[in-house]
């Protein structure tokens, strides 16, 4: 038994996935001796629902100035922020002369470009210089710090109140959220929006999706979680729209107590997570079988294909893959290199397994028999770029919704 980070009642551990390392923390050969690892495991609240990692990483061991996250680096994350920030204007922020928006993890800037572009007044907060230095170049601002209750006085002090607090994929990351929901209640308008979005519990459940499980990730979330959470804080869900990002994502939009009716997305959604069973104990206890099966036929796949004298690559080196090569044993074994575009990951070893991590030209050059595609999430962006792979005879093996090879032919 555990307390609960958002209620602070008990939780109860749901699985455990044994000795796992930092998800981003790809390394050189001459660190490998001072890795640092941690027991990950999992456990869910029967009273406020909320499903979340016991053992938590100190934040600043995660968030540094080495840190090797760019949202920027996907075409189709980009899009996808254009469409959040226009979905927050037309919305919510319409009626405002000259609107405040800030984002709590602004990361290289990808969302608040599209408010920082067009003069807007804006502010990012995010603890890693070395993203934030990136943001700043785009002409983002950029407070480089965790977000919490100090910060937000800090922020009225120098800017006012906010009409619009965002997040993408952010809040999920903090574990001292109670400071993050008090931070945002006052910074937020009598009339201004907390919106953010988060990988969906009802999507990582549905398609045992066990790679969001991973330090960074405090936090999977459903609707009845963030109800929860955040009516602790006086702020209330008032509307909720399903995203196909991040392998199926959750846009929540909260305000004030009152000041916002309820939509019925908000009651629908609920109704829908009571039919799943993510208020359900047992849910949680069938996941972590079906994740256990998961690892197990991954593992036979990659045994079999080696066994029959394949080559078999890794596609992104994202921190997702961290936990299925730690969770499963798979090393360079098995699996040869993953190739990644992100030139700061480059040269480097995968954390934990220490599986080379190259860039694509060698990929492009000498395709493998197999790759296996660690940003599944990405899949449609991945695909039309890399036609060449397959019409080469190559095949995707992907592990979500379960472990398959795939057969474009036919699909
Ligand atoms: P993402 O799914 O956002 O990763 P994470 O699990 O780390 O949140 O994917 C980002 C990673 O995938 C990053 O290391 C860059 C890599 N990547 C590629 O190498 N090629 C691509 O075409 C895309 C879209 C991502």
């Amino acid at each position: 038994m555990s307390t609960c980070l958002a209620c602070h009642q008990t939780a109860t551990p749901v699985l455990n996935f044994g000795k796992m390392p930092i998800a981003n923390n790809l390394l050189l050969p001459e660190q490998f001796n001072q890795e640092y690892f941690y027991d990950m495991a999992i456990a869910f609240c029967e009273h406020c629902y909320a499903l979340q990692l016991l053992n938590l990483v100190e934040p600043d061991v995660m968030y540094h100035d080495n840190y090797t996250f760019f949202s920027g680096l996907s075409k189709n994350m980009t899009l996808h922020f254009q469409d959040f920030a226009k979905f927050v204007q037309q919305q919510y922020l319409a009626k405002e002369a000259k609107p405040f928006v800030v984002e709590v993890g602004s990361n290289d800037g990808i969302l608040l470009q599209n408010f920082a572009n067009q003069g807007m007044h804006h502010l990012g907060v995010d603890p890693s210089a070395n993203v934030a230095a990136i943001a700043e170049q785009k002409g983002v601002k950029t407070l480089v710090d965790f977000f919490h209750e100090d910060v937000a006085d800090k922020i009225i002090a120098e800017h006012g109140k906010a009409d619009a607090i965002l997040g993408a994929n952010a809040i999920c990351h903090i574990d001292q959220i109670g400071s993050v929901a008090a931070g945002v209640n006052k910074l937020l308008k009598p009339q201004g929006v907390f919106v953010f979005e988060a990988p969906y519990l009802g999507e990582i459940i549905k398609k045992t999706s066990y790679d969001q499980i991973y330090d960074e990730h405090v936090f999977f979330f459903s609707l009845h979680a963030v109800k929860n959470l955040f009516s602790q804080h006086d702020l209330e869900l008032i509307d909720a729209y399903a995203q196909n990002v991040h392998g199926g994502s959750m846009r929540y939009v909260l305000a004030h107590k009152g000041a916002y009716p309820i939509t019925d997305n908000v009651i629908n959604k609920l109704e829908a997570e009571k039919q799943q069973g993510l208020t359900q104990l047992a849910t949680f206890q069938r996941f972590a079988q079906n994740v256990a099966h998961s690892k197990q036929e991954l593992v036979k796949l990659l045994t079999e294909l080696k066994a029959a004298g394949k080559r078999v690559v890794g596609y992104a080196a994202t921190a997702k893959s961290s936990t299925i090569l730690n969770y499963s044993g798979i090393g360079p074994d098995l699996l040869s290199c993953i190739y990644d575009i992100t030139p700061t990951k480059q040269g480097k070893f995968s954390p934990g397994m220490h599986i080379p991590v190259k860039p694509f030209d060698e990929f492009h050059a000498d395709y493998p028999d197999y790759a296996l595609l660690f940003a599944w999430n990405h899949a449609n962006e991945i695909m039309a770029k890399e036609t060449a792979f397959a019409e080469q005879g190559g095949k995707w093996i992907v592990h979500i919704p379960e472990v398959q090879i795939l057969d474009l032919v036919t699909q």
